[in-house]
């Protein structure tokens, strides 16, 4: 069958079968099929949905196209998070050392900031020699020795994925269910992990703005993930405010720290517990997500979890003295208040505007080759729901550049929402738990 059958099947709502996908995207990996009609398909699947068993077909096809990691030969249980992304997401840097801690196997492939969101490679670049492009043979070796080891994603894992990406986000197709799934659990797969947790964010600074079509997404993930044999279990996540207190590459090493010193932000302390937790049930590891929660605790209070990410971090080239110096890390030379115009409550303190603050200071990406700013970013004070008095400080920027500030300082201001009366409702972190089907 051609390019065109499969264009013109998928246009007239018909279901594609496994070969037919298959043909698809080898046609995209070899670069046979040209970018216009793979745009084709991409606008078709969107308008016309794809049926689970196409969207199996298609993550399954997307995950062989390239090379994959065979973590077989590695003793132990292999377990891997992934977030959707958002704003002071820094739960990787806590949780891989953490649940290493364990005797879980962390492998982790992670990604740079995109947008106004941060990425985990660049957040840990922060630490001074940190290396996150790691050979195969290094990556497996570090996970014998110490169980974890966090490196960039390689080029050639699910190769189609890249080029279906780089096409959704010109075609105005990022925002498709069955895409969305094929995309993630398509790297996933290829990584290897036993155990599949995934963090999916909902809210202004995610990508999936509302709970239900987060809700609709985690319940395919979960659908896919079982008909590939894969424990896929998802938590769902509030990313309406950022997450903890820190936002920019140091200041979000230095909460991570805290994290795993016991001292965090409660926010950040129960994403990390709960995605831990989900983990260790996965793994064997706990009965339920209490027990799960009570191990990493202990894990936190007896050190241990703050020597594994040391260990981590010597692996990797960083200086592990970064742990009782945060100053060894870059600073920012400029410190600037931002106060409350008026008295009142944080009805809403957005994540979007806070992620392009940190954007607009150096701290994040308007094109793809741009050089980050590690030292800046924005350290928030009050958070949704707290009363403030005219005059208090919201939140601090830090900053480098004074050209910078004026349109950062706008952003961050426009952040915060506060309204006279207290809100009405108070909002829940954690949306909801999906647990892997066996
Ligand atoms: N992250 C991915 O890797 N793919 C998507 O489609 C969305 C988020």
């Amino acid at each position: 069958m051609s390019i065109l059958d499969i264009l013109r099947k998928k246009r007239d709502k018909q279901t594609l079968s496994r070969t037919e996908i298959e043909t698809l995207v080898q046609g995209i990996t070899n670069k046979s099929v040209a970018d216009y009609q793979v745009s084709a398909f991409l606008m078709a699947a969107f308008l016309n949905g794809l049926s689970l068993e196409e969207t199996t077909d298609l993550t399954r096809a997307m995950a062989f196209s390239g090379e994959t990691l065979d973590l077989s030969g590695i003793e132990g249980i292999k377990v891997d998070k992934h977030s959707t992304g958002g704003v002071g997401d820094k739960v990787t840097l806590v949780l891989a050392p953490l649940v290493a801690s364990t005797g879980l196997v962390v492998a982790k492939l992670s990604g740079r900031g995109l947008g106004h969101t941060g990425g985990t490679v660049d957040k840990f670049e922060a630490v001074p020699g940190f290396q996150t492009s790691l050979s195969n043979e290094h990556f497996f070796d570090q996970l014998r020795r110490i169980g974890v080891a966090v490196a960039g994603q390689t080029q050639n894992l699910a190769p189609a994925d890249k080029t279906l990406y780089a096409l959704r986000d010109v075609t105005a197709t990022v925002e498709s269910i069955p895409l969305i799934v094929a995309s993630v659990l398509s790297k996933k797969i290829a990584a290897g992990a036993d155990v599949v947790v995934l963090d999916i964010k909902y809210g202004s600074g995610a990508f999936m703005p509302t709970k239900a079509a987060a809700q609709e997404l985690a319940k395919q993930m979960v659908a896919v993930g079982q008909r590939l044999n894969r424990s896929v279990s998802v938590l769902l996540s509030d990313m309406d405010q950022p997450l903890g207190i820190g936002v920019g590459h140091t200041l979000e090493v230095e909460e991570a720290i805290d994290t795993l010193r016991g001292q965090g932000p409660a926010d950040l302390n129960e994403v990390v517990l709960t995605l831990g937790a989900m983990q260790l049930v996965g793994g064997g590891k706990a009965e339920d997500l209490e027990a799960g929660k009570t191990l990493l605790q202990h894990q936190i209070n007896s050190g241990k979890a703050l020597i594994k990410f040391r260990e981590m971090l010597l692996a990797q080239g960083g200086d592990p003295n970064v742990t009782d110096n945060y100053s060894l890390m870059p600073q920012a030379s400029i410190m600037e208040e931002l106060k409350a115009p008026q008295s009142g409550y944080i009805h809403r303190l957005e994540a979007l505007k806070v992620g392009e603050a940190v954007r607009s200071l150096g701290g994040g990406r308007f094109n793809k080759d741009q050089q980050l700013d590690l030292a800046v970013g924005v350290k928030l004070h009050k958070k949704r729901g707290e009363a403030v008095q005219a005059g208090e400080v919201l939140a601090t920027l830090h900053a480098n550049d004074p050209d910078k500030l004026a349109a950062a300082r706008a952003e961050l201001a426009a952040a915060y929402v506060i309204q006279p009366d207290a809100p009405g409702h108070s909002d829940t972190l954690i949306g909801d738990i999906i647990w892997a089907t066996p």
